[in-house]
């Protein structure tokens, strides 16, 4: 099973991600998460991720791509993957085709998760994550039991460095412009599905378990 989660920032992508991999045991691979794990140890790649994360753009294709296939290649995607960022251009949705083809493999499904530019602002000014295990929380939709500390393994909740007001109003027109056209690419082999993400959280995984199956 190779999906991929496509929807703007605050999405839901990587909510129903944590979700979706404890129901199906495939690894959930979020080029964001690679980047900000770099970021946090400091790495060559971390810093060159960093600048572009922080205005909101998008990190150059070719980087991008060596990373997500270099990924792939490892043992625990042999069943299948779950990709939550990636692709986001056309340039990197068809540089993904090309790898998994090499392989006989290819793009099994794709969720399409849509929100309404307004919720998608307060979702991403309101989230929390733990520095611990990266669990994501938000301030009045999904608050942590105690405020400011993670329900799962009780660190400390932060806000991640591109979720301002203006970064997060970049992110989206970066979207628009970047990333939405991938929905066309996903339309024209048929394997999109579309989804409601203003729902509660649950009730989207139920969707999604109806489309993918049990
Ligand atoms: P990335 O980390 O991928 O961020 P993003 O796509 O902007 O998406 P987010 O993680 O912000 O949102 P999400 O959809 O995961 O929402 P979440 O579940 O957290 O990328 C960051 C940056 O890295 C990019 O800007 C770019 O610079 C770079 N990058 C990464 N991949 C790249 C690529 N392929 N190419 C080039 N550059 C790349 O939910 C959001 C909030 O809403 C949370 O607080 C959550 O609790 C809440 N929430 C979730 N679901 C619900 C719900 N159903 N109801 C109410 N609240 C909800
Ligand atoms: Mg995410
Ligand atoms: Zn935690």
């Amino acid at each position: 099973m190779n999906l991929i989660l496509l929807g703007p920032p605050g999405a839901g992508k990587g909510t129903q991600a944590a979700k979706i991999i404890g129901k199906y045991e495939i690894p959930h691979i979020s080029t964001g998460d690679i980047f900000r794990e770099n970021i946090k140890e400091g790495t060559p790649l971390g810093k060159k991720a960093q600048e572009y994360m922080n205005r909101g753009e998008l990190v150059p294709d070719s980087l991008v791509i060596e990373i997500a296939t270099d990924r792939l290649t490892k043992d625990d995607c042999k069943e299948g993957f779950l990709l939550d960022g990636f692709p986001r251009t056309v340039e990197q949705a068809e540089a993904l085709d090309k790898f998994l083809a090499e392989d006989g493999k290819k793009v099994d499904h794709v969720l399409n998760i849509d929100v309404e530019a307004d919720i998608l602002m307060k979702r991403l000014t309101g989230r929390r994550v733990c520095k611990g295990c990266g669990a994501t929380f938000h301030i009045t939709n999904i608050p942590p039991k105690v405020e400011g500390v993670c329900d799962v393994c009780g660190e400390e909740l932060y806000q991640r460095d591109d979720d301002t007001e203006e970064t997060v109003a970049n992110r989206i027109e970066v979207y628009n412009s970047q990333t939405k056209p991938l929905i066309d690419y996903y339309e024209k082999s048929g394997n999109i599905s579309h989804l409601d993400g203003s729902v509660d959280p649950d009730e989207l995984l139920a969707e999604i378990v109806k489309i993918l199956g049990d």
